[in-house]
C-alpha cells in the first residue's frame, strides 16, 4: 500500500485544478446532485421579482433555474471563483436565452455594486472558505437586512454511503491521512453546530436545518459501474492519490471500485448510493 503525498491533500484549488475537474465532469456532477438542488430550490420557493445571489454557482445550472423562477422583474446572479466555470455558465445562459448573470470573484472578499440582494442560495458552494466567518460576514454585507439564505452542505461522511464506499476502496490501496475537522472542503460543515456558530458569528440569525436523505446516482443518472469508476477516478482527489501510486495500484483500485459499484447498480437508474445533506436556512 502506498502513502498519500502532502501535495495531493492540500486545500481544493477551485480557480485552477478543481474547477477544471468540475467542468470536465459537469454533467455527471450536476446529475448526481440534481435531487438535492431540486429539494433546496423547492424549499427556497423563489417568487417573481426576488433578487437572488447564487454563491459558488459552478456551471450555473441552479442560477438558470432561479432566473426562471424570479422572472424578468427579478435577478439571478451567479458568483464563482473559477473562471472556466463562469465562462461555461455564461455560454449556457446565452444558449438558453436566460437572464441569469454571472460574476467571477472570491465570495470571501468581493463587493458587488447595486442594491442589496433579498436572498442568497448555494448548493454545495459554501464550504470552501479558509476563513468562513469573515467570508460569510462579507456576503451578509451584500444582503438586505432580514434576507433569507438557503444553503445545502454535506452531512458527515459516515451518513454519506457513496463517500464511505469509495473511500473504503481507496483506503485498501493507499494510506489516506485522517481528515482535518472543519478544514475547507466538502465536509467542512459536517458538524452542523459549527455551521451555526460560523453563521451566528458572521451576524446571521434564525438558523434552521432540515436533513435531506436519499440515494444519488454516482457519476450521474444511468451511469454504468465502469462510467461511475471513471468519474470517481477523474473527478475526486482520491483518484489523484491513486494515480500517484503507479499503474498497478491504480488498476487494482479501479477493479475494486467497479466491483463495488456493480453491487449498487440498478439498471435504468445508475449506481445508486445513499447520501445525506443539510438544507440550512438563516436570516441576515
Ligand atoms: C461543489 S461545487 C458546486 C457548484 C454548484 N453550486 C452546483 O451545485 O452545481 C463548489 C463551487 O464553489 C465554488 N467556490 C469555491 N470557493 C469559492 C469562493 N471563495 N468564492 C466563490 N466561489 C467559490 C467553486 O468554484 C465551485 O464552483
Amino acid at each position: 500500500m502506498g502513502e498519500a503525498s502532502p501535495e495531493a491533500l492540500q486545500g481544493e484549488d477551485w480557480a485552477g485544478e478543481m474547477g477544471a475537474r468540475w467542468l470536465a465532469n459537469l454533467d455527471r456532477f450536476e446529475g448526481m446532485i440534481a435531487p438535492i438542488g431540486a429539494a433546496l430550490l423547492a424549499r427556497a420557493d423563489y417568487q417573481p421579482g426576488e433578487r437572488v445571489l447564487d454563491l459558488g454557482c459552478g456551471g450555473g445550472a441552479t442560477t438558470l433555474a432561479i432566473a426562471e423562477a424570479v422572472g424578468p422583474e427579478g435577478e439571478a446572479l451567479g458568483l464563482d471563483i473559477a473562471p472556466m466555470l463562469i465562462a461555461a455558465a455564461e455560454e449556457r445562459a446565452a444558449a438558453a436565452g436566460s437572464r441569469a448573470r454571472f460574476v467571477c470573484a472570491d465570495a470571501a472578499t468581493v463587493r458587488i455594486d447595486g442594491p442589496p440582494f433579498g436572498r442568497l442560495f448555494s448548493r454545495f458552494g459554501a464550504m470552501f472558505f479558509p476563513e468562513p466567518v469573515p467570508a460569510f460576514a462579507n456576503l451578509r454585507a451584500m444582503l438586505a437586512p432580514g434576507a433569507r439564505i438557503d444553503l445545502a452542505v454535506w452531512a458527515h461522511p459516515r451518513d454519506n454511503v457513496w463517500m464511505m464506499e469509495i473511500m473504503g476502496v481507496v483506503r485498501a490501496h493507499v494510506e489516506v491521512p485522517p481528515a482535518v475537522p472543519r478544514a475547507p472542503g466538502p465536509f467542512a460543515f459536517e458538524d452542523l453546530g459549527y455551521l451555526e456558530e460560523v453563521l451566528t458569528a458572521a451576524g446571521f440569525s434564525a438558523f434552521e436545518a432540515e436533513a435531506h436523505q436519499g440515494v444519488q446516482a454516482v457519476g450521474g443518472p444511468g451511469a454504468t459501474p465502469e462510467e461511475a469508476t471513471a468519474f470517481a477516478l477523474a473527478s475526486m482527489a482520491a483518484g489523484q492519490l491513486l494515480a500517484e501510486q503507479g499503474e498497478a495500484v491504480l488498476a487494482a483500485a479501479r477493479a475494486d471500485l467497479e466491483a463495488m459499484f456493480a453491487r449498487h447498480h440498478r439498471p435504468g437508474e445508475g449506481v445508486m448510493l445513499g447520501c445525506k445533506a443539510w438544507l440550512v436556512r438563516a436570516r441576515a
